[in-house]
C-alpha cells in the first residue's frame, strides 16, 4: 500500500497546493482534508505574468523509429523569457528547464531559480513541457492519447530528452544563438531528466542543475527502505516522544478496529467524511500525512516540527490516538470533515503510466521505521499495472538506458558539468547522488534541506544555509560559463 501512496510523490511541488499558490506562498503544505485527493490538480494552469511568452512546437511523436505513424506530429508546449536575455552576439546563456510531470505554466512560476537568477546571467529562460502533460497531449486529445498502449506507448522519458534536444536545437537556429550555452535545471523528475540530458546531449546543453533527482533509487542500487529510513529520522530529529507515539498509533489504531463498531469510533475519533472502510484507509492516510510532511519540510513552517509540536503538545496522560489526532486536524479548518487519500492506480494517471513502465523506483518499509512494514512487491506491482494499463513494467530499463550502478566510477571517467543538489531531510535524498564524483560532477547537499528547496522560488525568511546553497550552485555554473567562453574565444 505504501509504494502506490509514493509513486505519486516525485513533484517538486505538491499538487495540492494548486488552489492556493495564487495568493500565498508556493511552498507550503496540503491542507489536510485535500490529502492528495486529485493529483490532476497538478496539471491546473497558472497565470503567467506578460514577459513569460508561450509558444508551441510541431514535434515528432517518435523519435526512434520510421514507421509511417512515427511521423505524426502533436504541438509541444514551451514558454520562453526574453526579458533578461544578453541576445545572441553576447553569447548570453540559455537555460532551459526539462519539464516534468506537471503543467509547464505552473513549473514556471515556481523555479525561482531561474527568473531570481536571469539578470546576474543575462540568460533566457526556456521551460519545456513534457510531452503527455499539461497542454502537450498528442493525438489531440487526453481521452485518445490515454486510449490504450498503442497510443501511450510514445510517453516515455527517452522521447521526452529527444523532444528537448529537438525543440532547443530548433529554437537557438531561430535566435542565431547557436553558439549561446546552454543550461538544464531540473528538480525531482525533473531533475533526473537534466541530469540525464547531459549525458546523453552533451553537445547541446553544456551543464545541468540536478535538484532533488533520485537517479538512484532504481534497480535495487538503494535499499527499498531508505525512503523511509529517512522520513523516521527527521520526526527522531524533530522529538523523540513524537517519534514514539507515530510508531505505537499503528497497532493501536489496529487495535481499535478489531473492536465491534470499531471502525465507526475512528471515524468520529478522526472525524473522517463518511466511514471509513478499513483501518488501512486511515493508516494510509495519516502515513501520506506524515510522509509529505517531511519530503516538504520546508522553512519556515517545518511541517513536521508542526505536526510534532501537536503530538506532544497535549497534556501527559493523553492516549496516542488523541496524540495523532492533534496533529490530524492541525491541517484543516476546525468543524469540517476529513477526507481519506484514496489508494489505487488510474488509468488516466499521467504519472502513474511513467511508473508502470520505466520509473520503478523499489520504495518500501520494514520494521526498523516508524511504519508498519510493507515491502516492495514488484510481483504485485506488475499486476496492477497490467490490470491497469496492460502493461508490463521494466525496472531495470532506466539503468540500462541512463546508468546508475557504480555511478561514480562510471561518472568519473567521461562526465562533466552536473551539480547534484539535495536537502537531506528530503527522503528522496537517500536515492540521489550524495558524493562528489569529480571536479566538476558535484554534489551539494544541506543537512537541512527538504525536496527541490534549492531551485524553488526565495523567501525572505530564507535560512542562510539555504542562500549557501544556492550561492554555491551560481558559482559553480558561472565556471562552467566561464570556462565555455574563454574556450568559445581560443576557437575563434
Ligand atoms: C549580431 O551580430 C551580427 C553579425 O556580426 C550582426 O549582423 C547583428 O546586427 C548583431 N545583432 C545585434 C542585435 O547586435
Ligand atoms: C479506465 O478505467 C475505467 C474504470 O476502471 C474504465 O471504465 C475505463 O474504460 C478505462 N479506460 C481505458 C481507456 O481503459
Ligand atoms: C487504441 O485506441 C485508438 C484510439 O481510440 C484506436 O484507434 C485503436 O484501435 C486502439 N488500439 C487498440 C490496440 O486497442
Ligand atoms: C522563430 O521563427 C518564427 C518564424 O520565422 C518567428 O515567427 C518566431 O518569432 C521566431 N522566434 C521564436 C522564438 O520562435
Ligand atoms: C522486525 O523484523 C525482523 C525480521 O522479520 C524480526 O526478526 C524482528 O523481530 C522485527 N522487529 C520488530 C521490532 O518487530
Ligand atoms: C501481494 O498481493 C497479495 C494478494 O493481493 C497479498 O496477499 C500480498 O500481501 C501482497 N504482497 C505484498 C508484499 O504487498
Ligand atoms: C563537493 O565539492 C564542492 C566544491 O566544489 C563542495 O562545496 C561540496 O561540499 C562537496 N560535496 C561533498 C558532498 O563533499
Amino acid at each position: 500500500m505504501v509504494r502506490k501512496l509514493l509513486i505519486q510523490l516525485f513533484s517538486c511541488i505538491f499538487a495540492i497546493i494548486v488552489t492556493r499558490c495564487l495568493a500565498s506562498t508556493h511552498r507550503q503544505i496540503p491542507s489536510l482534508g485535500l490529502v492528495m485527493s486529485s493529483r490532476d490538480s497538478i496539471s491546473t494552469e497558472t497565470y503567467l505574468p506578460p514577459d513569460f511568452e508561450v509558444n508551441y512546437y510541431t514535434q515528432t511523436l517518435d523519435h526512434f523509429t520510421y514507421r509511417h505513424e512515427s511521423y505524426t506530429t502533436f504541438q509541444q508546449r514551451y514558454i520562453v523569457n526574453f526579458r533578461y536575455w544578453g541576445g545572441a552576439n553576447t553569447s548570453s546563456p540559455i537555460f532551459v528547464y526539462t519539464g516534468d510531470e506537471g503543467d509547464i505554466t505552473r513549473i514556471s512560476q515556481n523555479v525561482g531559480f531561474m527568473t531570481e537568477n536571469a539578470p546576474r546571467f543575462n540568460a533566457l529562460l526556456v521551460y519545456i513541457e513534457h510531452r503527455y502533460y499539461g497542454k502537450s497531449i498528442p493525438f489531440g486529445s487526453t481521452e485518445a492519447a490515454f486510449a490504450n498502449t498503442s497510443t501511450l506507448g510514445y510517453f516515455s522519458s527517452t522521447q521526452a530528452l529527444a523532444d528537448y534536444a529537438e525543440l532547443i536545437t530548433y529554437l537557438k537556429r531561430n535566435l542565431s544563438a547557436e553558439s549561446c550555452p546552454v543550461i538544464a535545471i531540473g528538480g525531482s523528475y525533473g531533475g533526473m531528466l537534466a541530469s540525464w540530458f547531459r549525458l546523453k546531449y552533451p553537445h547541446i546543453v553544456m551543464g545541468a542543475l540536478a535538484s532533488s533527482a533520485p537517479i538512484l533509487y532504481f534497480d535495487g542500487i538503494t535499499p527499498q527502505n531508505g525512503y523511509f529510513a529517512v522520513v523516521t529520522k527527521d520526526y527522531r530529529e524533530a522529538s523523540e516522544s513524537c517519534y514514539t507515539t507515530i510508531r505505537q498509533s499503528w497497532s493501536e489504531i489496529d487495535k481499535i478496529a478489531a473492536l465491534p463498531n470499531g471502525l465507526i469510533t475512528l471515524s468520529k475519533k478522526f472525524q473522517i467524511c463518511g466511514p471509513l472502510k478499513s483501518s488501512q484507509e486511515l493508516k494510509n492516510t495519516l502515513e501520506m500525512m506524515f510522509v509529505l510532511a517531511a519530503q516538504y519540510n520546508n522553512p519556515p513552517t517545518y511541517p513536521v516540527n508542526k505536526y510534532c509540536d501537536a503530538i506532544d503538545g497535549l497534556p501527559k496522560g493523553s492516549d496516542v490516538l488523541s496524540r495523532i489526532y492533534a496533529a490530524f486536524g492541525a491541517g484543516s479548518p476546525s468543524g469540517s470533515c476529513h477526507f481519506t487519500y484514496k489508494v489505487g492506480l488510474s488509468n488516466t494517471s499521467a504519472w502513474e503510466w511513467q511508473a508502470c513502465t520505466e520509473l520503478v523506483s523499489p520504495i518500501g518499509a520494514d520494521n526498523t521505521t516508524m511504519f508498519q512494514a510493507s515491502p516492495f512487491d514488484l510481483k504485485n506491482y506488475t499486476k496492477d499495472c497490467e490490470d491497469v494499463f496492460h502493461v508490463t513494467p521494466r525496472p531495470h530499463w532506466i539503468t540500462t538506458e541512463f546508468g546508475g550502478h557504480s555511478i561514480k566510477s562510471v561518472l568519473k571517467k567521461f562526465a562533466s558539468n552536473i551539480i547534484f543538489s539535495n536537502g537531506l531531510r528530503d527522503p528522496y535524498s537517500i536515492g540521489g547522488v550524495l558524493q562528489n564524483v569529480s571536479d566538476s560532477v558535484v554534489a551539494i547537499s544541506t543537512a537541512q534541506g527538504a525536496h527541490c528547496l534549492d531551485i524553488l522560488n526565495a523567501l525572505p525568511s530564507d535560512p542562510e544555509w539555504l542562500i549557501m546553497q544556492r550561492n554555491s550552485e551560481i558559482k559553480i555554473v558561472q565556471g562552467w560559463i566561464a570556462e565555455y567562453n574563454t574556450m568559445l574565444v581560443n576557437e575563434r
